[in-house]
């Protein structure tokens, strides 16, 4: 199932509004993230920081857990969309790239912030391959 443009443009925009709820007051990298699954529903997450460092949570694992809770474990991610209030050309994370894998497969969308303030994309393919993944155990 192909993500129609209209719902690429949606993902875009929800990501953008989440990124301005993040908790972010150590790091001030203000990220927001949006999943769009096979049912169509769109799941926002922000970033959540915490005195101790490590246990700040990306924005996309908060929307994934957050798509998990509310939907179940069965969910299904079709593409992701990344933003950043600070204007970096940015992509997830490497610990985000496998938590997405949990749930997407190889041709999974990933949108991100390039240069000029473009949308640009790639898969999740692209960001991790040879992806690790419960079939590889
Ligand atoms: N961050 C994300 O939310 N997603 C990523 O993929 C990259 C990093 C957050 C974590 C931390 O709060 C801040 O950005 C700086 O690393």
């Amino acid at each position: 199932m192909q993500p129609t443009p209209e719902q690429l443009a949606q993902l875009s925009t929800t990501a953008a509004q989440a990124a301005h709820r993040a908790y972010a007051p150590y790091s001030r990298f203000y990220v927001g993230a949006a999943l769009l699954l096979q049912s169509g529903e769109i799941v926002a997450g922000c970033n959540v920081e915490n005195a101790s460092y490590r246990l700040t949570t990306c924005a996309e694992q908060t929307a994934i857990a957050r798509a998990v809770a509310t939907l179940g474990p069965a969910i299904r991610i079709l593409a992701v969309a990344v933003h950043n209030l600070n204007n970096a050309v940015c992509q997830p994370c490497g610990a985000c790239r496998q938590t997405i894998a949990e749930f997407a497969g190889p041709d999974a969308m990933i949108l991100y912030p390039g240069a000029n303030g473009m949308v640009e994309s790639c898969t999740l393919a692209d960001l991790l391959p040879a992806t690790f993944t419960l079939e590889s155990r």
